[in-house]
């Protein structure tokens, strides 16, 4: 065990718990259910794995635990927070800013800024220092191997060069918890790989919780646990050994 992983809130080690999830969406005249009552938690240095098909519900799970999407019932506590979603708008966006990192399929890069100044802006928001941000952010990209790329743009970067952008922009305030939507579905075999090996690294030498939803069986190999969510209802749940050393094979 590190010394991150000692440092446990108000939950012990888990970093997430939610009970009950329902969310709706409007269909027409009715409604359909996207999660169907949802109990669900994840613990601090554990890669938590979801799976399922395209829309079974993960990307709307991933936004009801990160109090980006409001549930119609249910509860999620979160590090020393009881019942995020009875906190004020304000305080979930402040939550969000100081624990939690995002990595999302589509990098979300902005297309205007280099790749030192993604990270740092983040930082500032944050409220580093100037030149903290650049030391931290520097570090950060450093990290994911991009030293050499620091004042290119997304358009002159490739695809995973702009997706461990986007990593090092989450990890760079050493977030809590780290919820990475289909992280690797824009990338190639090896891409890929260098992506779910640093979220790895994140759960294991960070101490994050990361909570990583894929429809790529491929993944499962770096998990500590593994839970399949079908329809809106989680219907297996399964720790396992990760092997940090795993090959995702090429597509090719
Ligand atoms: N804002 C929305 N309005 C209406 N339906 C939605 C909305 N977001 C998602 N859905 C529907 O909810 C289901 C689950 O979506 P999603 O959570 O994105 O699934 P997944 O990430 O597993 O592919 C899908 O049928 C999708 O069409
Ligand atoms: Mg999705």
């Amino acid at each position: 065990m590190n010394a991150h992983t000692k440092v446990h809130g108000a939950h012990g080690d888990f970093a997430v718990e939610a009970k009950g999830l329902v969310k709706r969406f409007k269909s027409g005249r009715g409604f359909v259910e996207v999660l169907k009552g949802v109990d669900f938690d994840a613990r601090h240095g554990d890669l938590t794995m979801v799976m399922g098909p395209s829309g079974s519900g993960k990307s709307t799970l991933i936004a009801a635990l990160s109090g980006l999407l409001r549930p119609e019932k249910g509860q999620v506590d979160a590090l020393d927070v009881d019942n995020l979603w009875k906190l004020s708008p304000g305080r979930i966006d402040k939550f969000r800013l100081d624990h939690c990192g995002f990595i999302f399929q589509g990098f979300n890069l902005f297309p205007a800024l280099t790749a030192l100044q993604q990270v740092e802006t983040v930082l500032k928001y944050q409220g580093l220092s100037k030149d903290r941000a650049r030391k931290r952010a520097t570090l950060a990209l450093e990290e994911v191997g991009l030293g050499p790329r620091l004042h290119q743009k997304p358009s002159s970067l490739s695809g995973g060069e702009k997706q461990r952008v986007a990593i090092a922009r989450a990890l760079a305030k050493d977030p809590k918890i780290l919820f990475a939507d289909e992280p690797t579905s824009a990338l190639d075999g090896e891409n890929g790989q260098v992506v779910i090996r640093l979220l790895r690294r994140a759960a294991s030498d960070h101490g994050a919780a990361v909570i990583c939803v894929t429809h790529d069986p491929r993944l499962e190999a770096w998990a500590d646990r593994v839970i399949h969510i079908e329809d809106g209802v989680i219907v297996s749940d399964e720790r396992r050994v990760p092997d940090p050393n795993a090959v995702l094979a090429s597509h090719h």
